[in-house]
């Protein structure tokens, strides 16, 4: 097992450039199956979630070359329709393949997705959307089939609640449907943007992309194209939560500032001094971070579901007492158990946790239980005088490139052993 050393209870100092959005190439990387010719997307981080969207790719009969950031999808009609159980079971994310497969196919086969064990992750919303736009699903032996003998129709969805991959499914499976969909209270977050624009430039007929009303006219045809992932959001807020814990100072380049404005905030009320411009965030923090009376995860613009672990263990240590509601997923708060080891106080009463500032955590050895859950316990050994250990940190690699040598170059001490 690998695992994170960290001498922490330094202050994180320096500036650094921010990676592509995960939550953007997973299904920018899906989408390159509806096209034809290539699909060059750039800015893509190096992710184990990413290996694993291209390991779909090639499950399915497409090559690819990947040369640094840069990914070039030879995009065709794939030669099956069938993602592997192991690949499904890899990553929440394979259900961003079910859209595009059946929509460029007709078909697609999928099991139950994995991901990170934030309770249950139903996907009842994007089946029934994909079966409004005439899919009939049937579910054999673990394996759910999806099929549209005369491809897919377009019609209006509403949303009971704006999910955000049930969203990305439906533009997925629109974009070669015949006629036209409307997705009413579709997520507003900036992924969605970012792969409307991307289909966009290939040719789809789509608008509304990053509003609650999305309307999709289905084409024959999409051609190449070239795509700039967007700056990842919940990357940013992570370094910048790591410097509020620490009573840092640090910039980061290549983000957009206006994505992390309920983040931003959340800092000031911690007492941080938050300066940004068009494409760069610095980060002043004091000493010591005071108490928010009241943080509550929201879709976007709302306060970000992912970032709540990273503002928990910021809190920890502040002066007073902070109220946290978890909104969106039910088992997020799993973490708090291995936070606790630091000597953080925090007690949990069913989506609210209650953060008792102590003036001093300790270092500590815990195991990540998820991906932003495992950001949390780095964030609290930064903190912590002396030597943590963290463990299981392939939840972290999935959604971080280079974190140890992103923290060294904020003067952190991390190795990973
Ligand atoms: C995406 C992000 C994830 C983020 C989340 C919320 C990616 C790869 N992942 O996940 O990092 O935390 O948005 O911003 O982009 N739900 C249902 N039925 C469904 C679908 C969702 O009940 O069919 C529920 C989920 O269980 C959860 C809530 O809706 O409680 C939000 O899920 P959703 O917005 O779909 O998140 P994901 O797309 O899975």
């Amino acid at each position: 097992m690998q695992n994170f050393i960290i001498r922490g209870g330094r202050p994180l100092k320096g500036t650094l450039d921010i990676h592509g959005a995960k939550n953007s190439v997973l299904p920018l990387v899906s989408a390159a199956i509806l096209l034809n010719g290539k699909s060059v997307l750039h800015n893509c981080p190096e992710l184990s979630d990413v290996t694993a969207a291209l390991e779909i790719l090639k499950s399915l009969g497409l090559e690819y070359i990947k040369q640094g950031s840069d990914i070039t999808v030879f995009s065709k009609k794939p030669d099956n329709c069938l993602i592997p159980d192991e690949l499904m079971r890899k990553m929440r994310s394979s259900v961003m393949f079910l859209g595009s497969i059946l929509g460029r196919t007709g078909k697609a086969v999928i099991s139950t997705p994995g991901g990170c064990m934030l309770g249950p992750r139903p996907i009842d919303i994007h089946i029934s959307a994909l079966k409004k736009l005439g899919a009939k699903v049937t579910e054999n032996h673990g394996l759910l089939e999806f099929e549209a003998e005369n491809g897919l129709v377009g019609t209006d969805i509403f949303l009971d609640f704006p999910s955000v991959g049930a969203t990305e499914n439906i533009i997925l499976a629109s974009a070669l449907a015949k006629g036209t969909t409307t997705i009413h209270n579709a997520a507003r977050e900036p992924e969605i943007k970012d792969l409307t624009d991307f289909l966009i430039s290939a040719g789809a007929r789509i608008s509304g992309g990053g509003t609650d009303t999305i309307v999709i006219t289905g084409v024959d045809s999409l051609g190449s194209t070239e795509h700039t992932v967007i700056p990842d959001r919940i990357e940013a807020a992570t370094y910048m939560a790591a410097a509020a814990a620490t009573g840092g100072s640090i910039t980061l380049n290549r983000v957009n500032p206006s994505c992390l404005t309920s983040v931003n905030e959340a800092l000031k009320k911690a007492g941080c001094e938050i300066i940004s411009d068009d494409n760069t965030i610095t980060v002043i923090a004091p000493p010591r971070l005071k108490a928010v009376k009241s943080v509550e995860t929201r879709v976007y613009p709302g306060f970000p579901t992912d970032a709540g672990p990273l503002l928990i263990s910021a809190l920890s240590t502040a002066c007073g007492t902070s109220v946290f509601n978890e909104t969106i997923f039910e088992n997020r708060f799993v973490f708090i158990d291995e936070l606790s080891r630091f000597g953080a106080k925090i007690n949990t009463y069913g989506t609210v946790a209650v953060i008792d500032g102590v003036e001093n955590i300790w270092s500590a050895e815990c195991n990540c239980t998820d991906l932003r859950g495992g950001a949390a316990l780095v964030i609290a050994a930064l903190k912590a005088d002396g030597i943590s250990k963290i463990g299981n940190i392939c939840h972290i690699k999935r959604g971080y490139e280079d974190m140890p040598e992103n923290l060294r170059r904020l003067g952190a001490e991390i190795k990973e052993v």
